[in-house]
């Protein structure tokens, strides 16, 4: 039992887990803190994001409910994962749908949910959130490690193109800009094998198993993991190819095509290759590339918090762009250097992790 007591508002509320029996008033607080639209879309998800997850615990999904009497005010639901950290595996979960009841927003039950959340996973992770959650992270003074970096290669002259720009000086924009748009988009040769798949296979656990140690971060990317997350959503369909060399398996990138206000987008959703690998990585690059090409995007877009592999992105002709994907890490279940939080280069941190693709 928590008494919340907040500048102008004192109450009594109990946070514990979901029930099944919640599912109804959860939904109904969905649309009205979220609208009718978002509320829509998480139905959609909701067994897949939550039941199916292959993370998720024997005694069901990790979302934590804070009652008041009979009613619910708030909830906290998460993702489980698996997470690398210097080489040691801890359980880990990414903060997704919090929202609190409109009449008791402000009165610091948000607060009691992020440490109650805090309290019973191995790290606490949050990706893109949004201004008041982005506060409340700040408030509670967690590590603040973002943004997570944002790249863009642009790939026709509407590349550049800005939704609050007035249309004559984007179309004087890209004129400008279209020798240098031609030059970094000219196709360049691949020197390794790149298909298709529509699942990761046992391959993939071996390569999981060679690369992880190359992260100082990175969420276990194993077949279960990656199948249940980019092969198997109901909302959103993600197109997915594998490297090779010799027959085995060298990285994989996952990818789509969008339709924004001001033009056509590839999202480089998620990928994983040896950052040491550089044709590897160059030539994944460049068969993401063809896609998008042949799907008729304007540009891609990929968030990466790597060195390594933004490095080889820029030699690809990437560009920095600014980020909105705020990032906070807090690790609980081992002790961490006093610097862990500063030293980002290894880590592999992509806009596939956690569930903001919607
Ligand atoms: C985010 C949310 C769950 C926070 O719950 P809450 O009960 O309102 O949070 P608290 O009262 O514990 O607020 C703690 C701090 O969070 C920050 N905060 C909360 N709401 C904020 C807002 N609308 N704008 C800016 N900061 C905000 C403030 O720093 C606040 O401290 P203060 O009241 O001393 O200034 C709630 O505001 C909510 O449901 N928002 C709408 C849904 C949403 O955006 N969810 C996040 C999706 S990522």
């Amino acid at each position: 039992m928590w008494v919340v007591r907040h500048r102008y508002a004192t109450f009594m509320a109990i946070v514990d887990t979901y029930r099944p029996a919640d599912a109804r008033a959860i939904t109904a607080m969905y649309r009205r803190v979220f609208g009718q639209e978002a509320s829509d879309a998480n139905r959609l998800r909701w067994d897949w994001q939550y039941r199916r997850n292959p993370n998720c615990p024997p005694e069901g999904p990790q979302i934590w409910v804070a009652r008041e009497g009979p009613t619910i005010i708030g909830q906290y639901a998460t993702m489980p994962v698996r997470l690398m950290v210097n080489g040691q595996e801890i359980s880990a979960s990414w903060g997704m749908d919090v929202m609190v009841a409109p009449e008791r927003q402000r009165q610091g039950l948000g607060e009691v949910l992020f440490r109650t959340w805090d309290r019973h996973v191995g790290a606490s992770l949050g990706l893109g959130q949004s201004e008041s959650s982005f506060h409340l992270f700040q408030k509670l003074h967690w590590p603040s490690v973002g943004p997570v970096p944002c790249l863009v290669k642009p790939l026709t002259r509407r590349a550049l193109r800005r939704p609050n720009w007035p249309m004559p000086v984007n179309r004087f924009v890209s004129a400008v800009t279209l020798p240098f748009v031609r030059m970094v988009a000219r196709v360049r040769p691949m020197t390794a094998d790149v298909a298709p798949i529509r699942k990761f296979s046992g391959e993939f656990a071996a390569l999981w198993e060679r690369l992880a140690p190359k992260f100082a971060f990175i969420v276990r990317r194993d077949p279960q993991y990656l199948n249940w997350r980019f092969i198997e959503p109901p909302h959103v369909r993600y197109a997915v190819a594998a490297l090779r060399r010799g027959g085995d398996a060298q990285g994989y990138a996952v990818y789509r095509h969008v339709w924004e206000p001001r033009g056509r987008v590839t999202l480089l959703v998620d990928f994983l290759a040896d950052p040491d690998d550089e044709p590897g990585v160059l030539t994944l690059l460049r068969w993401v590339d063809r896609e998008a090409r042949e799907a008729d995007s304007d540009k891609i877009r990929v968030f990466c918090m790597h060195e390594g592999f933004r490095r080889i992105m820029r030699r690809s002709g990437y560009f920095n762009v600014k980020s909105t994907a705020e990032f906070t890490a807090k690790i609980n279940a081992i002790d961490v250097p006093p610097d862990f939080y500063e030293h980002t280069e290894r880590w592999h941190v992509t806009w596939g992790d956690s569930d903001q693709d919607r």
